[in-house]
């Protein structure tokens, strides 16, 4: 099989962003436009990908440079932007003759490899293959001009076309597959003589026509798949089908997402059999939701686990970050419930309103129902974190842990200096603030004794 070499171009300005931050650096799904195309491109495992950078080309490599795990990105500078023709002469001296060249665009993130595959198969090695879509308005684009026998003869630019090119339909997507050594050549002939006076890589499609290469053209019907991102409009259409395309992906697979439109996976979200999604849930990084998990409204989830059967109830936040959540089987979470890194949480944990939970265990059937913290705590079987209880995990300058041993009961407002052990089955009165270890079954209580002064009577203001 012919190796595959994979040119993104990637340095026009993006003026109608109006934005500091270069075009192909803005987000789709959490996700830079750009590094969706080069994902594709691994998809297709592309021998070399190439970025062609210009506008914002510092900020465009480093950002993609520190992305780029198995480093197999390459970039070309195309200073100044004289047209695609133009871009696409700079990858030249990185391109290998061997190869078939895919051109794609940086600012066009939604092509599936699949798509790809079967131009690159059209284009067989020996043939100038192009992605072509159908418009009912096809201004601004290249038309592709057939013959009677319907053959492609060329692409005319909108600007260039005259009125019988304007009312054809079919368009050039800006996608085409072509054999390194067919492409180098029709680089080096290209000009400028057109009404935008660029380089213009459809020339490439008349030395084919004169060289007796044949040009194939791939028809799809698919327009998100070929469609760029220019304004802030366009990225937030872009963002839409790509949600409802991943709604849709879930719900052939079982998942009951109640308003598809009102979805967001900005990751990999992996569900098993009969999980319930109500709306406005976002879903960050890897997140993995066990057999018949409810998920409530207005849910932010990243980075965790949540096994078979645990609820998360309304304006839950869970982010694992980098050492992630677990929350076991049958929990109930929140309403208004934050979960953060190190969160692993057993089976059947009650984690209530206003409830922080950091780099803490909580073993099976122990609760933390109402506005508690419990950071770098080891919490064991059917403890109860009493309301408005705290870990004082930091003393200001390190972090130390708390250890609450099994059927611990920790009343109300209590404040548990750490390092501190409360032992098994201890209790620990209201507004207790302990800072020294306890014994199993204890009872302890930190707080000064009540008082009570009987029929005690209140100053009253003296007469002048
Ligand atoms: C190009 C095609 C047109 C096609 C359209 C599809 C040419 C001459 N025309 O239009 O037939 O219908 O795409 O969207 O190719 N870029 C550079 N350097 C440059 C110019 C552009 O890197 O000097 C990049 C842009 O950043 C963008 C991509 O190339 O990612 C396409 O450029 P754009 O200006 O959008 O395409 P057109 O030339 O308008
Ligand atoms: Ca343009």
């Amino acid at each position: 099989m012919t190796a595959l070499d994979v040119v993104i171009m990637a340095a026009g300005k993006g003026t109608r962003m109006k934005s500091s931050m270069p075009k192909v650096l803005h987000r789709l799904a959490g996700k830079a436009l750009v590094q969706h195309v080069i994902d594709t491109a691994n998809e297709l495992q592309a021998r070399h990908t190439i970025v062609i950078t210009g506008h914002g080309a510092e900020q465009v490599e480093a950002a993609l440079t520190s992305t780029d795990a198995k480093k197999t990105l390459r970039f070309a500078r195309q200073m100044p932007q004289l047209g695609t023709g133009h871009a696409v002469q700079q990858a030249v001296p990185l391109l290998p003759d061997d190869g078939v060249v895919v051109v794609l665009s940086g600012d066009v993130p939604l092509t599936q490899a699949d798509t790809l595959q079967a131009l690159i198969q059209l284009c067989d090695g020996k043939q100038l293959a192009l992605l072509t879509i159908e418009f009912d308005d096809p201004t601004g684009y290249g038309r592709i001009v057939r013959d009677a026998n319907g053959q492609v003869q060329a692409i005319v630019e909108h600007k260039d076309a005259n009125e019988t090119q304007r009312a054809i339909r079919e368009v050039y997507s800006g996608i085409m597959a072509v054999p390194a050594k067919l492409l180098k050549p029709w680089l080096a002939r290209l000009d400028n003589n057109n009404a935008q006076q660029e380089f213009y890589l459809t020339d490439v499609v008349r030395f084919a026509q004169s060289d007796g290469v044949p040009v194939v053209a791939h028809k799809i019907a698919d327009a998100a798949q070929v469609a760029g991102v220019n304004s802030p409009t366009q990225l937030a259409e872009l963002e839409r089908a790509y949600q409802l395309r991943q709604a849709h992906a879930l719900m052939a697979d079982g998942v009951r997402i109640i308003d598809p439109a009102r979805f967001d996976v900005r990751g990999a979200l992996t569900c098993a059999q009969d999980v319930e999604i109500d709306v406005n849930c976002v879903f960050q990084g890897q997140v993995k939701l066990g057999q018949g998990v409810k998920i409530g409204a207005n849910c932010v989830i990243a980075n965790c686990e949540i096994q078979a059967g645990a609820v998360i109830h309304p304006f839950t936040h869970i982010d694992g970050e980098k050492l992630g959540v677990t929350v076991g089987e049958g929990a109930l979470i929140g309403p208004f419930a934050r979960l953060r890194p190190g969160a692993q949480l057993a089976a059947e944990v009650h984690i209530g309103n206003f409830v922080e939970v950091k780099n803490s265990t909580m073993a099976k059937g122990s609760k933390a129902n109402h506005l508690a913290y419990l950071g770098d705590a080891t919490v064991g079987e059917r403890v109860n974190y009493g309301a408005g209880s705290i870990t004082a995990n930091y003393d200001g300058a390190n972090k130390h842990r708390t250890v609450i041993e099994a059927d611990v009961h920790i009343g109300s407002n209590s404040v548990l200096v750490a390092p501190v052990t409360i032992g098994a089955g201890g209790t620990v009165g209201g507004g207790s603030t302990v800072t020294k270890s306890t014994e199993p079954n204890a009872l302890t209580v930190v707080r000064a004794k009540q008082i009570s002064i009987a029929n005690y009577k209140r100053p009253v203001k003296q007469a002048k």
